[in-house]
């Protein structure tokens, strides 16, 4: 690069309108497990940015009063529908439904996650193939079928939700976590299949948030062990994982893929040696 070259503003930047693209204005996005928890938090952010939605749980009326609160918030067009992503047969039925009826589909955030913290030593077959089914084979077929239609139309933002069990040896999650590090690995791997359609795949890995699935463990003295390890020293709320996503899921991450974004509150940075072994609320 010569000299005249530093410095020269980049072809069509224009700097006033750099929010702009965090905007999902005419997009339309699917969230998994959008019936409560982060995914609540992960629709309402989608439908604030401007998108259209396609809420996705088991449950009919839990997710149509969700997708009722949304819309009357925010105006945006979103559909629910009751779709169990453990089950291949209903995710190659209901992606081809979502884009007849939305006309579109620009964003997956593969979300829905279930969990059984059980000993190694006691885990049961059934229990395993169920975690596996839903937090990582589920979440693969529905990137694959999303991935049909992106790489297709040569754009699209899949976001995968992992875990500081994606990378770390947390105990008595065995299955959970052998299903979140291979999500790790198949960010990676289909952010690079993927590259050159245009096609981005992210993912968020969250600390410790609170939601009905942590529940069990801030009712125990693994709270104490969570506010001590996290140097932030406190529990995360749903609406801190909303900034990550929306880079991910929009065109300010057009040149990032393959990425996992930490929102830990440090956990993964080290941990504080003067906060001694335990620290109460
Ligand atoms: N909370 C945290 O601190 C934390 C930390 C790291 C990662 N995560 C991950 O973040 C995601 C959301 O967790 P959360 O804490 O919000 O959990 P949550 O409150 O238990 O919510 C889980 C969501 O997944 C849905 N779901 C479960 N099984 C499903 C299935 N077979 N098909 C479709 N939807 C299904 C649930 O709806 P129905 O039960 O009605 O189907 C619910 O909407 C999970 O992947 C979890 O592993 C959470």
């Amino acid at each position: 690069m010569n000299n005249a070259e530093i410095g020269t503003p980049l072809p069509n930047y224009e700097p006033y309108q750099t929010l702009n693209q965090f905007s999902l204005a005419g997009k339309v996005a699917i969230v998994t497990g959008a019936s409560r928890g982060l995914g609540e938090s992960f629709a309402q952010a989608l439908a604030g940015a401007g998108a259209d939605l396609v809420l996705l749980g088991r449950e009919q009326k839990t997710l149509d009063e969700v997708s009722g609160r949304i819309h009357d918030q925010t105006g945006r067009k979103i559909f629910s529908i009751a779709t169990d992503v453990g089950q291949v047969t209903e995710i190659e039925k209901v992606v081809p439904f979502i884009v007849h009826e939305m006309g579109r589909l620009d964003i997956l955030v593969n979300n829905a996650g279930i969990n059984f913290r059980v000993p190694a030593l006691e885990i049961s077959e059934e229990q395993w193939d169920q975690v596996i089914d839903v937090n990582l084979k589920g979440a693969f077929f529905l990137a694959r079928e999303c991935g049909k239609v992106m790489t297709q139309q040569r754009s699209g933002k899949i976001i995968n939700i992992l875990s500081l069990t994606s990378f770390l040896g947390l105990p008595t999650v065995v299955p959970y976590s052998a299903a979140k590090g291979g999500m790790n690995q198949l960010t990676k791997l289909l952010a690079v299949e993927w590259a050159d359609h245009n096609v981005q795949v992210n993912a968020i890995a969250p600390g410790y948030f609170r939601t009905a699935m942590t529940q069990p463990v801030r009712d125990d003295q693994r709270n104490a062990w969570v506010l001590n390890r996290t140097p932030a020293g406190r529990w995360g709320e749903p609406t801190e994982l909303c900034g990550a996503l929306l880079f991910f899921a929009s065109n300010a991450s057009n040149f990032v893929t393959g990425q996992i974004l930490y929102v830990d509150g440090g956990f993964t940075s080290g941990s504080d040696w003067r906060k001694g072994d335990v620290r109460g609320e």
